[in-house]
């Protein structure tokens, strides 16, 4: 099969945020206890974190990690996780006991270790404005008051300069603590974005929108909260977590149409809102939790039985699943003008891209797009004409068989190419024709791919869906690579002139 990538640096929708390769850590399961910070284990530095996973972490490249949660967030006070009385708590999300033994401070230190930053969010669920405002005086203020003394005390001298906050999560699911119709949330939201700029002018602020398409609400609870909002946050959030329950995997491969459809809602929806406004501002997406997730889900899966770490959403990825990942970052360098910012959900255990015993970790397959992505995907975004065979992919209608984005650096001239090809069962040529520039070296090639879409990184064999290298050619300025069927290429180092 062969396909054909049109590209000119003229069509780009400009500079693809690095935020969109944030990742997301929530206190649920084994995520935080057993996953980030286990004092009992020997794989620890002298503060109880995992240095295997924190490395794992430091190679995803993250600017950002989004923290505590999660519906986790929406039942949890902050100030029980700060200083030296921790009291284990109920936490109504999961069902789990909460040690609170580990708490801002403990990710903040992680977040150095890592080489990320903090997103925070708070707790509009059970709290309020005001618990919120605290947080951020306990984070980011060196006054000679109350919470911003307690950091200090609590060995904290500098403040930790959190910039990115969360306005609570999902507050539009029944499921959510504290949940609310869309018009009480926006108020409380507002109020709260008022406080905590108040405190700090320089903070970001993430509003919750739809927690999913499948809601009914979807578009009419976001429509709301911006036009309460919209001078008062710089993000409104979009979660998706794709499923394959139908066991259909070329159905399933078409997902990134879904995907760009979502973005297309939320551009006319956030259009439409700065029109009627009349605005000079501007508001973007934060894809604020994103992934495959679906056998883990439901039932015993979300039980935690009152355990302080017990397994739950331990979602075990193959290659299908990588391959969707992929997508949804093609998607989002895509519209580089909607989404600024994105966070796989989640990164250690519960719906992760590793999994930890207490003598090991294992990267699973989902890990190895999102390294390579981050890693790669830098400058602006090309908008990519695809020419290539389709294919029948049921609800989701005819699809390209390729699913491409292109990131072009504009100081060094390099171009990076990430092409999934969603054939199960022929390999792919794709050429890649761009227009304005000659394309003088063909830079690297790395492809993920593997015999069967079910085929996973075991315990036993770590290796199964791991990165190779891959081929291209060059010849007279053409650039052809090739793609081999359930795979994906990440093509970097392009050089042009
Ligand atoms: O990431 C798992 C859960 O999915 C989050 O807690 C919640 O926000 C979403 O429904």
């Amino acid at each position: 099969m062969e396909a054909r990538v049109v590209l000119n640096t003229s069509f780009n929708t400009g500079q693809i945020d690095p935020r969109i390769f944030s990742g997301f850590l929530e206190h649920l399961g084994r995520s935080i206890y057993e996953g980030v910070y286990d004092p009992e284990s020997d794989l620890t530095d002298d503060d109880g974190i995992r240095t295997d996973v924190a490395e794992a972490m430091t190679g995803m490249d993250m600017p950002y990690v989004r923290y505590p949660g999660g519906n986790f967030v929406s039942n949890y006070d902050w100030r029980d996780g700060v200083g030296p009385n921790r009291q284990p708590f109920p936490d109504f999300s999961w069902k789990t006991t909460d040690p609170n033994t580990f708490g801002t401070d403990e990710f903040m230190k992680w977040c150095k270790l890592v080489g990320t930053e903090p997103m925070m969010a708070v707790n509009l669920g059970t709290l309020g404005p005001a618990e919120a405002a605290a947080l951020v005086e306990y984070c980011n203020l060196n006054t000679d008051t109350r919470w911003a003394q307690a950091r200090r005390d609590n060995g904290s001298p500098e403040p930790h300069a959190v910039k990115m906050w969360c306005l609570c999560n999902e507050m539009d699911g029944p499921w959510q603590a504290g949940h609310m119709p869309a018009e009480q949330y926006a108020l409380k939201a507002r109020n709260a974005a008022r406080l905590m700029r108040g405190l700090d002018p320089s903070i970001e602020l993430i509003a919750a929108g739809s927690s999913g398409r499948q809601m009914e609400t979807y578009l009419e609870w976001d429509r709301t909260v911006l036009e309460t909002c919209w001078d008062d946050i710089e993000f409104i959030s979009a979660h998706r977590y794709s499923s394959n329950a139908a066991n259909n995997t070329p159905e399933f491969l078409a997902e990134g149409v879904v995907i760009d459809s979502i973005l297309d809602d939320y551009a006319g929806l956030i259009a439409y809102v700065k029109g009627v406004k009349q605005s000079d501002r501007d508001v973007h997406v934060s894809f604020d939790e994103w992934n495959v997730w679906y056998k883990e889900r439901g039932g015993v899966a979300q039980d935690g039985k009152w355990d302080t770490s017990p397994a739950l959403l331990e979602e075990v990825y193959n290659l299908e699943d990588a391959l969707v990942c992929a997508q949804y970052m093609n998607s989002f360098i895509r519209r580089a003008d909607v989404v600024k910012v994105a966070c796989l959900a989640q990164l250690v255990n519960v719906i992760a891209a590793v999994l930890t015993r207490t003598d090991g970790m294992l990267k699973q397959s989902i890990y190895y797009p999102f390294a390579l992505y981050s890693k790669h995907a830098t400058g602006i975004s090309l908008t990519p004409a695809v020419h290539g065979d389709t294919y029948d992919a049921g609800e989701r209608s005819e699809v390209e068989f390729i699913d491409a984005s292109a990131s072009f650096d504009e100081a060094s001239g390099e171009l990076a190419l990430f092409i999934v090809n969603r054939s199960v069962d022929q390999d792919s040529t794709v050429t890649i024709d761009l227009s304005d520039r000659t394309i003088t070296g063909a830079g690297t090639v790395q492809i993920l791919t593997g015999d069967h879409p079910k085929l996973a990184n075991t315990w036993e064999q770590p290796e199964n869906v791991v990165p190779s290298t891959g081929t291209s050619q060059l010849e007279n300025g053409v650039l052809t690579i090739d793609v081999p069927k359930l795979g994906m290429a990440v093509v970097s180092g392009v050089t042009t002139e």
